[in-house]
């Protein structure tokens, strides 16, 4: 609703902003007092078309702008004859006109519980089904446990004459498995054909209203449906200024600013991307007890990691080595680790990775390069650079250099590895899981601006990334998390090569040779 004789005001702005932000697509603009504007029809023209330019700068279309006077109801519900100039329709007419959303109902199945109750043998889910449908019988996935089992039945109090078969967004419910999981309020059930994404980092677009501003590594309480978890600012990537609506940097967001940033959550989150499923795609902050924010999810360079996490083997056992790698190390006299090297492409870490192994193997140590491009010629030859296929690239080389660290080995990646989740999983691989046994893993951050590796450029890549030819090129069109606490950081566009492999020659031997005494 616009003010005929004040027109657009900021105000104005900031409410067309939130409907974008909120993703709704459909909108009427209601130009209000037009006695005030004198009934003017080129008032409401000037005032109709700069709202169109505006929304149509954040992609909005109103379908109707319609000159009206609330408070005697012209053009709301009735004529208006000092506006015959305005072909209609009225307020109403527009609104009828709307296309009604989509029903929720189409839309994948989304059940987040609220809770679970013993009842008598029986253990029963409640929760709302946000959408989609469910049948008894259907399999039901939990996400983020990654469990699934049949739905035994739809519970009803009094209990019904004939049993309740199915149930569709919008109905509270109460189900039963035809097994027991472990499910708790927070989780979240969906079929096992279109399950919501799993992950523990996400961009989310914000209005914030807190009283204090959000900062930078700020740490605050999510809840996206019925979960709750604490997560925190990561990265602050831009604050809108919703007049302008020209973005500028920052590390605080005001009251009342909106802002694209990154949250991170210690646990993995069952969430789902707001354009596909929005009412698990949004949710609000909590600082310090009270409602700070709320936004929606995008999944906009970061990959959903259910598959990094699902196991699908089963019967599985494992099968100890005659060999342990105490005498492993023993033999080699150093223990077996791995040195993951992350960083920019062009930022030095093969260079430095390979003049690493060289300098090692001349002084007796056993050690091996993986490296990001050898390997993308053969165990990783199906994977490009998605996302997806980052990260899956990173959980095998993390497998990998794991297996060559339990071998004895010092292994040395040099891998972009962009994402810190992805990262976090490698160093779980090489050390807690088999009791800690493997070694142990250390982050060397290769430290290069942007600026740097792009003037090296060293394939030629970066000119190609500017251009387009190359996309999702990390630092130009996908993103780089730099390490939070890395290990070592080796400076490589303030050091020398040679200043940096001594700085990590001289790390593995501190770290890596075994007492003389053994
Ligand atoms: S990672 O992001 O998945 O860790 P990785 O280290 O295996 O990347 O491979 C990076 C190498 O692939 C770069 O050094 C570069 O030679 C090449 N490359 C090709 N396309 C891209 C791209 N879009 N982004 C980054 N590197 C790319």
């Amino acid at each position: 609703v616009i003010d005929a004789e004040q027109g657009v005001s900021e105000q104005t702005r900031r409410h067309a902003y939130l409907l974008h932000l909120l993703g709704i697509r459909q909108v009427v603009v209601a130009v209000n007092k037009m006695d005030l504007a004198g009934y003017d029809e080129a008032r409401f023209a000037a005032v109709a078309a700069e709202i169109r330019r505006y929304l149509g700068q954040i992609g909005l279309t109103p379908s109707h702008v319609i000159p009206l006077m609330a408070r005697s109801g012209e053009n709301v519900a009735k004529p208006a004859p000092a506006m015959g100039w305005y072909p209609g329709p009225d307020l109403l007419g527009a609104l009828d006109r709307l296309t009604p959303a989509p029903g929720a109902d189409e839309l994948p199945l989304r059940l987040p519980i609220q809770d679970v109750y013993k009842f008598d043998a029986r253990r029963i889910l409640a929760g709302r089904i946000e959408s989609g449908r469910l049948s008894v019988g259907d399999r039901l996935l939990f996400s983020p446990v990654n469990k699934s089992a049949r739905i035994a039945t739809i519970e009803a109090w009094p209990a019904p004459a004939t049993p309740i078969l199915h149930a569709h967004a919008g109905c509270s419910v109460a189900i039963t498995l035809d097994e027991p999981l472990f499910v708790e309020r927070g989780h979240i059930a969906s079929h096992v054909e279109a399950p919501p994404v799993e992950t523990d980092v996400f961009r989310a677009r914000l209005f914030w209203l807190g009283r204090r501003p959000l900062a930078l590594g700020q740490k605050l309480k999510l809840k996206l449906a019925t979960e709750e978890s604490e997560v925190s600012v990561q990265s602050i990537e831009r604050v809108i200024d919703t007049t302008s609506l020209t973005p500028r940097a920052a590390t605080l967001v005001a009251r009342n600013e909106v802002a694209e940033v990154v949250l991170r959550s210690r646990d993995m989150l069952a969430l789902d991307a707001a354009d596909l499923c929005p009412r698990t795609g949004r949710f609000v902050l909590v600082d310090d007890f009270t409602l700070a924010g709320g936004g929606i999810v995008s999944m906009r360079d970061y990959a959903d990691q259910r598959e990094l996490i699902t196991r699908r083997a089963t019967n599985l056992k494992r099968v100890e080595h005659g060999v342990s790698l105490a005498q492993r190390m023993d033999r080699n006299g150093h223990k077996g680790g791995v040195l993951w090297l992350t960083g920019l492409s062009g930022a030095g870490k093969s260079t430095l990775a390979i003049a690493v192994e060289t300098e090692l193997f001349a002084r007796g140590y056993q050690a091996y390069v993986l490296d990001g491009d050898n390997l993308r010629f053969g165990l990783n030859a199906n994977l490009g650079f998605s996302p997806e296929d980052r990260a899956e690239n990173i959980r095998r080389v993390g497998e990998v250099a794991a297996l060559f660290a339990r071998a004895g080995f010092i292994v040395l990646t040099a891998f972009i590895s962009p994402y810190r989740s992805d990262r976090d999983r490698a160093r779980q691989a090489a050390g807690s899981r088999n009791g800690g046994e493997g070694g142990s893993f250390h982050e060397i951050y290769v430290k290069a601006s942007l600026e740097a590796c792009e003037t090296r450029d060293p394939k030629g890549l970066y000119a190609k990334a500017r251009t387009g030819e190359i996309r999702n090129f990390t630092g130009v069109s996908a993103p780089y998390e730099p390490p939070e606490q890395a290990d070592l950081v080796v400076e490589t566009d303030r050091e020398s090569v040679e200043s940096s492999v001594r700085h990590i020659v001289d790390y593995v031997t501190g770290c890596f040779r075994l007492a003389p005494s053994r």
